[in-house]
């Protein structure tokens, strides 16, 4: 057997593991969702909406890896949004962890195996764009994959034409579509004023940044960073999922070496805490309106 014949082996995310998962959730549910939506840090309260719920704690999954950072529960959620078949990952795995990138993505192509069409990820993050505030709401037009740059990109290894081409483009990684009815509706809901559109770009973590790190992605041309998503976002683009992106801005990352404000992991759940109502509503008229 041939080194990537070894590595596939222990990839969690191989088609057939995938299915299995699939079916073993197929066979529990009579859910068909169409849309999936991965919660972020503090924001798993968008799941406690969905109504007719049916609910599979990760560790029942097979192959599911467990979360563990706080403010995440563990449990994928089925039901309906606002009438929408929906599937609801409450907390998801981050590669700060200590997960691969193919347990990070695992979730995502088990929702293309499930038939989702469209993948809405929320996030935290910090925000990068001086006119940004905290607790704005940031429709993510584009990203910056920062650990790809280093080779830690999810689609690295053989790749299974069952889930999508060699070389995916990423171009298009944001449905053009669903950003400006994510925009449309903020309007509509009275939160036109906290709406943002701009470059979100995943760094590792668990460090937050220096100074210097937050000027440099500024220079890159990143509005907010965070430690999330566009390793999902990759994988949803590979197999033909259409992605929405939204980054709740927690906290102001800090590019002034006069100031005295420290990033920390309390301020971010308490931003996510005064605004996840705001963010929750936002999604549920999203989803009325896919
Ligand atoms: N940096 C990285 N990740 C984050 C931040 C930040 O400032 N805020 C929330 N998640």
């Amino acid at each position: 057997m041939d080194a990537l014949s070894c590595l596939s082996l222990l990839n969690r995310s191989s088609y057939d593991d995938c299915k299995k998962a699939a079916d073993w959730l197929r066979n529990r549910t009579k859910q068909r969702p169409r849309v999936a939506i991965i919660c972020g840090s503090g924001l798993g309260g968008l799941a406690d909406l969905i109504d007719d719920k049916t609910i599979f704690p990760y560790e029942d999954i097979p192959g599911f890896p467990t979360s563990t950072v706080a403010g995440h529960a563990g449990q994928l959620v089925f039901g309906t949004l606002q009438g929408q078949a929906c599937v609801c990952m409450q907390g998801r795995f981050h590669f700060y962890e200590g997960y691969s990138m193919q347990d990070v993505t695992y979730p995502v192509r088990i929702f293309f195996l499930l038939g989702v069409e469209i993948l809405i990820v929320t996030n935290a993050a910090g925000g990068l764009n001086g006119s940004y505030k905290v607790g704005d709401i940031m429709v993510i037009k584009d990203h910056i994959n920062l650990p790809g740059f280093s080779g830690q990109n999810p689609l690295v290894g053989k790749n299974d034409e069952r889930f999508g081409v060699r070389f995916p483009c990423t171009s298009d990684a944001y449905d053009r579509n669903l950003r400006s009815l994510a925009i449309q509706t903020a309007h509509a809901e009275k939160c036109g004023s906290i709406v943002q559109e701009g470059v979100y770009c995943m760094v590792v973590g668990p460090t937050f940044e220096t100074i210097a790190e937050c000027n440099l992605l500024k220079k890159l041309g990143a509005d907010a960073v965070g430690m999330s998503t566009v390793p999902e976002v990759v994988v949803a683009r590979h197999c033909g999922l259409r992605v929405l992106g939204l980054s709740l801005i927690t906290n102001k990352a800090v590019t002034d070496y006069d100031s005295n404000e420290k990033t920390n992991h309390e301020e971010v759940l308490a931003t996510t805490c005064l605004r996840a109502q705001d963010l929750q509503r936002l999604v549920r008229h999203i989803v009325m309106k896919i």
